[in-house]
């Protein structure tokens, strides 16, 4: 009987919580992996894995032999489109019988942001092919404060063009957790989950919890959107990812995105992870 469940995306962030979480669920998946040196370490911690490539469309039908359910997420860039199509063309041909895809906040073909935009077309692809879906929108993860460590060591601060404004940080711990129940479950067909913190909160906010965490001072430097777009440049992120995020950080310093949803209880029972829990749970991260 086909039961096993197909998760991409294993080695990084979401889903490598995402498979700590199936296995306390004894949940029967294989974790899509791109070389024999990932599968290794995988395999090491007891995860069977397939080798396989998005973009390769051959190793993705073999990949869904005796698999019943796709948990979809790879990384966001220009080619996710055609990548995680592809994706959807073999589940359409494989009899996929649930496809659960990571999207971010404000997915939608039509969405003015580059990640939404392309989230949006591979969600239309998944209505279109029929396949019962679950779309989880994610709000910015607490994670991506691991990208400030340099600053906070080396100068005792964070810097954002977010202004004052807030934002309902989630913890990828809580992604992981709803994309294990929605997986593992039923009733979460045809639905779209909203996945944010349990509090909207502004890079004050962080820079206060920070200083409490790591028993110093750390200040918040706030950026103009044009000082962000050339730090974010010079800091090699690609240029269509700098104007998104030059974008979504305006968005978020009028609060235009600061709307906390309950769908990380909603869905898991439990209430989503607090800024100063995340903080403290990954101290290390940060000195
Ligand atoms: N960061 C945020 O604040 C945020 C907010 C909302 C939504 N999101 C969405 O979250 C997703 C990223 O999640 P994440 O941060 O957990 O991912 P991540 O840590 O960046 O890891 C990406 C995963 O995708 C795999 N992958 C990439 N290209 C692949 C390919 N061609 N074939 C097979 N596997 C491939 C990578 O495998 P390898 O180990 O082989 O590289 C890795 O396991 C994106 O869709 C992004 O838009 C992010």
């Amino acid at each position: 009987m086909n039961k096993k469940i197909l998760v991409s995306g294993a080695t990084g962030t979401i889903g490598s919580f995402l498979v700590d979480e199936l296995r306390k669920r004894n949940t029967e998946f294989v974790a899509l992996v791109r070389d024999d040196a990932k599968a290794e370490k995988l395999n090491k911690n007891g995860i069977q894995t397939v080798i396989g490539d998005l973009g390769n469309k051959e190793s993705l039908l073999a990949a869904m032999n005796d698999v019943e359910k796709v948990f979809l997420l790879s990384t966001t860039s220009p080619q996710s489109p055609e990548l995680q199509g592809n994706v959807v063309k073999a589940a359409q041909t494989k009899g996929i019988k649930h496809i659960v895809k990571i999207a971010a906040r404000g997915s939608a073909p039509d969405a003015d942001f580059n990640i939404g935009r392309w989230h949006g077309i591979t969600e239309e692809e998944i209505r279109e092919s029929g396949i019962p879906y679950t779309f989880i929108h994610a709000h910015t993860f607490m994670q991506n404060l691991f990208f400030d460590a340099g600053s906070i060591e080396k100068e005792n601060a964070i810097y954002s063009s977010q202004g004052d404004g807030k934002i309902p940080m989630v913890d990828a711990r809580d992604i992981a957790a709803v994309a294990a129940v929605v997986l593992t479950e039923p009733g979460h067909e045809g639905k779209t989950y909203v996945v944010t913190g349990p509090e909207a909160v502004s890079y004050h906010d962080i820079a206060k919890e920070l200083s409490v965490l790591l028993g110093r001072e750390i200040k918040y430097i706030q950026q103009t959107p044009e000082e962000g777009h050339k730090a974010m440049l010079s800091s090699g992120m690609p240029e269509w990812l700098v104007d998104d995020m030059t974008l979504l950080n305006k968005r978020y310093a009028s609060n235009e995105a600061a709307e906390v949803s309950k769908d990380v209880e909603k869905v898991t029972g439990r209430k989503a992870i607090p800024l100063r829990k995340f903080l403290n749970d990954f101290k290390n991260r940060f000195k």
